[in-house]
């Protein structure tokens, strides 16, 4: 059928079928800021404005839309510089958003945006809380909500006439003396229309290491230099863009969890009309690889195929159509017929390890890594032991022992897998892709497809969200396939749906700490037994569950003489299940660890009368001390010692105990007490926590950055910015060498083709790995410019009789200056290089592998008001005092832990993926999983305790995954600090507080 629809004021016709969306119908005419997110009208990135009202247009049918107008994002604000062209320029929410950090990703900002306007026209004086109302229809998966809360109350602030709107001018300069704020990053604005108007801070408390007082731009809370882009809704992500002809994947999951195919019929399917191609594992060469997205040699098995003649979990391939529109594609699926012979599914771990359990990876193909073992199903194997563990328990005068356990999560980043892959006017093989990892997954798939990885370029547009999710080379395969066996462009994109039951997640464990303790509190052995569920690959499982003890258990090495000699064991079982593969998810297996840990902790706690932080700081890791596993593991590569250089924790709990007000109300029986309701109970809890910055010896970034006519600069990484605002810090690093403003910086990353090599986004290791190679790289071009200023001096192109030495040449504000006063800017050098004299082109490239994995530190403090009628658990307060290094930008740094906090808060109360008997998902949209919206954030704080770390040029340590690690256990010991219910096992429903409350009376 036709239609009309008017868009931004103008009319559109367009042809659709009966039951196409909205969100479909836009996004064909070319509006792009319209996101997909999910089908089923809940996560909000697809919201455009129907006669003003917010509409979630994957819900609302193209048809019914015809006689309404319709706003999106493309009508909202312009780029301030059109050439000769006058524009009013961004709207106000959108300087707001880009000022106040409100941007992560960015997916959501169009629809976060968009419902900002209505409320806005609605209620020029909305309070907080109205914000939070109105955003919330829209998930945010990246920023714990703080920013775009408060971007929403500026502009409002703003457009009722109370303040002027001057970008980033009066900012705080760096130097504060510890305690301080440095202030907000807009100038302050009058309490006007609710008092909870500023219970958002865009700015976190930073004590600031006396080495970055100098700086012009690490340590400023620089706009992100993707933001202005993103907040007009530009066609930057994967799915953005028109090909000509191109086809629309879809893939066969299998509906049974173990089976053989006996065989299969795509005759009728390939029959159908649109439909281009139908591939099942008869048609496609049979290579084993791994998805994990990792360095060579991947440290895990290979074991898995683009198809195969075996089904390993509900939700595994079957088959890959490629058609003519989606709904033709869907129809095809109907129409394979499969005939499977059944086996009998392991869903338990443990059973999977019984003898003559019935074996997953039965394929001869299957290639070991290290210890795993396909006939115990056993995908990795670790067993660590430091020091004499044994010998440690003899020493103790008590041991305690706990099992504790922890659930498979999704990373829901609200941007779903995506690829287009297409052949260039080369016949190179073209893969557009929502990846972490762009180089892994050209060197990964290359042999997959039978091309040398020189015929294939893998581009790395703006990626909505990852978490590691995208750090698995998942979906690339399915569209270059199709586009190989057709020739065509292929766009294949999940559904919400496939997100849940064929993606990856976090590794679910059960573990078993043993803790030996003397009676003056000192650890003289600590050991953790995990039995880690990798489901029906091996994918990130060894490495995923090395952490788990690498990261969480090195934590508390004893006192005394244990401080040398720490007695640690770490044993684990990464065992093959009929479930969906577990993965990368932010925090890398870390926080599977530190809810043990950390629970366990405070159980030694109250069975020996010691006070929390006492115990945890008397036996926790500190400055010139060993990492204690640096001896013994290192990722399944060769370990190699490594030492503490700098280690804020002590500092972090003082802090945190201060904001949290932890004198005041940790065994206050009368604070817990919530007056005229006698069946809530308050309590605070803690928990400490480290992390690792990268993967010694091995992450390597590069970065290349090339001079232009004016001065500005290319900045070319293999670096990928997944919206940690990464390419904002890199840009800042080297703007703060060259001696100019971050806006002369022009970054480009990920694209196989043209910027140099990088491992990728994951580990924490970008600011550190990435930014030491453009920290290199933009000192290779300074010396080049140096050089060149001080010919220009010395050879009277600019005025002066002084001869300058290179080394004598400063750069700052543009210009390169001499000792004596004179100066050339930046600009003059450029043309003089490129057009007048001895003409070269300035530029400079580096690469970066760091020798160590510094490990950031941070106290995280929950306060939690529990229900003891009905097992409710409401998370008031997050406190996070992190030692992260130097922080190159407070606003991305917070937005970080803010973010990190939040999902951590799901994992804590409300995330979990759960399988019925035959190994079916529970959770299939954004309804059933819960993630946390805006209305119902607690208050979140971050303060970071900055540390020179000196295995870097800008001292700085990791500070994405650190957030996601104490706030389960801070909030399971505050419950406790509550109730007394003692929890195990998490997510923290009402049903088990509830249970855990009935073995307290
Ligand atoms: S895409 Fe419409 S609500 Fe998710
Ligand atoms: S910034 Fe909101 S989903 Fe990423």
């Amino acid at each position: 059928m036709r239609i009309q629809l008017q868009v931004n004021t103008q009319d559109h016709e367009l042809e659709i079928t009966p039951g196409e969306s909205l969100l479909s119908a836009l996004r064909r005419l070319g509006f792009f800021g319209v996101k997909h997110g999910c089908e089923t009208g809940e996560c909000g990135a697809c919201t455009v404005l129907l006669d003003g009202a917010p509409v979630n247009s994957c819900v609302y049918m193209a048809a019914q839309a015809e006689d309404h107008a319709i706003t999106t994002i493309e009508s909202v604000g312009q780029h301030p510089i059109q050439g000769w062209k006058e524009t009013p320029g961004l709207s106000v929410l959108q300087k707001t958003f880009v000022e106040s950090g409100a941007i992560q990703c960015g997916y959501c900002t169009p629809a976060m945006i968009l419902a900002s306007i209505e409320l806005l026209e609605r209620e020029p004086y909305p309070t907080e809380e109205d914000v939070r109302q109105a955003l919330s229809g829209v998930l945010c998966r990246c920023t714990g909500y703080v920013k775009p809360v408060e971007a929403v109350l500026k502009a409002a602030s703003i457009l009722r006439g109370e303040t002027t709107f001057e970008g980033q001018e009066g900012l705080p300069e760096r130097g504060i003396d510890a305690g301080e704020f440095p202030g907000p990053s807009m100038p302050p604005f009058p309490e006007s229309g609710g008092d909870t108007q500023l219970a958002v801070k865009t700015m976190p408390r930073v004590v600031v290491t006396p080495k970055a007082k100098d700086w012009q731009r690490v340590g400023k809370p620089e706009p992100k230099v993707d933001a202005v882009k993103l907040v007009q809704g530009k066609p930057a992500f994967a799915a953005d863009m028109e090909k000509r002809g191109m086809l629309y994947a879809k893939v066969l999951h299998s509906q049974v969890a173990h089976a053989r195919i006996k065989r299969i019929d795509a005759s009728k399917a390939r029959a159908l009309q649109g439909v281009a191609a139908v591939l099942t594992w008869q048609d496609i060469p049979r290579v084993v690889y791994s998805t994990a997205g990792q360095s060579d040699p991947i440290p895990g098995p290979l074991d898995s195929f683009s198809l195969d003649k075996k089904v390993r979990f509900v939700g595994d391939r079957v088959a890959f159509v490629a058609a003519e529109t989606e709904a033709i594609a869907e129809q095809a699926l109907l129409l394979i017929d499969v005939e499977y012979e059944e086996l009998p599914a392991l869903l338990d771990p443990s059973e999977a390890m019984k003898p003559g359990a019935p074996i997953l990876h039965d394929e001869p193909e299957f290639v070991n890594f290290a210890d795993s073992d396909p006939k115990k199903n056993l995908a990795a194997e670790i067993r660590i032991d430091i020091g004499n563990v044994e010998q440690g328990f003899r020493e103790a005068d008590r041991i305690i022992e706990a099992e504790y356990e922890v659930p498979k999560v999704q990373q829901a980043h609200i941007e779903p897998h995506v690829v287009m892959t297409y052949w260039d006017e080369d016949d190179r093989l073209v893969i557009r892709t929502s990846t972490q990892v762009p180089f892994h997954a050209r060197r990964i798939l290359a042999p997959v497809f039978r091309l040398p990885i020189k015929r294939i370029r893998v581009i790395k547009p703006r990626i909505g969200g990852g978490f590691g999710g995208k750090q698995e080379v998942l979906i690339e395969d399915v569209a270059a396939h199709l586009t190989i066996a057709t020739g065509r462009p292929v766009l294949y994109e999940y559904t919400r749906e496939e997100e849940f039951t064929a993606a990856r997640s976090r590794h679910p464990m059960r573990i078993r700490m043993k803790t030996g303790v003397k009676n003056d509190g000192t650890i003289t052995a600590n050991e953790m037994i995990a039995l880690s569920d990798t489901g029906a690959y091996g994918c990130h499982g060894l490495t995923v569950t090395g952490n788990t003890g690498h990261k969480a258990m090195a934590l508390y090495v004893g006192d005394g003489p244990y401080r040398q000699n720490p007695n640690i064991r770490f044993y684990a079982d990464v065992v093959y299940t009929n479930t969906p593969p577990a993965g990368a998810y932010r925090g890398y297996g870390v926080p599977q660890g530190f809810w043990p840990v950390e629970r366990h902790m405070e159980k030694i706690v109250r069975m020996m009368g010691f006070d929390p932080i006492e115990f945890r700081l008397k036996n926790a890791l500190r400055v010139g001390e060993l990492h204690p596993f640096s001896t013994s593991w290192s990722e399944g590569r060769e370990p190699r010692p490594e030492i503490i250089e700098t280690n804020g924790l002590e500092e972090c709990v003082r802090q945190g105990m201060a904001i949290i007000g932890w004198e005041q109300k940790f065994g206050n029986s009368a604070w817990r007490e919530v007056l005229g309701k006698p069946h809530l109970r308050r309590g605070v809890g803690v928990a400490m926590v480290m992390q690792g910055t990268a993967i010694p010896y091995l992450d390597m970034g590069g970065a290349s950055i090339k001079m232009n006519d004016d001065g500005s600069f290319n900045l070319l990484a293999g670096a990928t910015d997944l919206g940690t605002g990464s390419d904002t810090v890199l840009a800042q690093m080297a703007a703060e060498v060259l001696g100019i403003p971050v806006e002369d910086i022009l970054v480009y990353s990920s694209d196989t083709d043209f910027t140099p090599f990088d491992v990728g986004a994951y580990a924490s290791s970008t600011t550190y790995i990435s930014g030491g190679a453009v920290a290199r790289a933009a000192e290779n071009v300074a010396e080049k410019i140096r050089k060149r200023a001080a010919k220009m001096f010395n050879e009277g192109i600019v005025d002066g009789a002084e001869p300058v030495e290179p080394d004598d040449v400063h750069l700052e504000d543009r210009k390169a200056q001499a000792p004596d006063g004179r100066s050339v800017t930046l600009a003059e050098i450029a043309l003089n290089s490129l057009h007048h004299v001895d003409q070269e082109q300035i530029m400079g490239v580096a690469s970066y592998v760091s020798p160590s994995s510094p490990p950031p530190f941070a106290a995280q403090f929950a306060e939690v008001t529990v229900d003891t009628e009905t097992g409710q658990v409401v998370v008031d307060r997050l406190v996070m005092a992190v030692d992260s290094g130097v922080i190159v930008n407070p606003v991305t740094a917070s937005g970080q832990i803010e973010g990190g906090m939040t999902q951590a808060l799901g994992y804590a109360v409300c995330e979990e993926m759960v399988y019925d008997d035959l190994g079916r998902a529970r959770e299939r949209d954004l309804a059933d999983y819960h993630i946390f919206q805006a209305h119902e954030m607690p208050k979140l704080e971050t303060i970071f305790i900055e540390t020179f770390e000196p295995s870097h040029p800008f001292g700085v340590k990791a500070v994405a995954e650190i957030p996601m690690d104490g706030v389960a256990p801070a909030v399971g010991n505050a419950i406790l600090d509550a109730c007394g219910a003692d929890l195990h096992i998490i997510p923290a429903t009402p049903e088990r507080v509830w249970s855990a409350l009935k073995r307290v009376k």
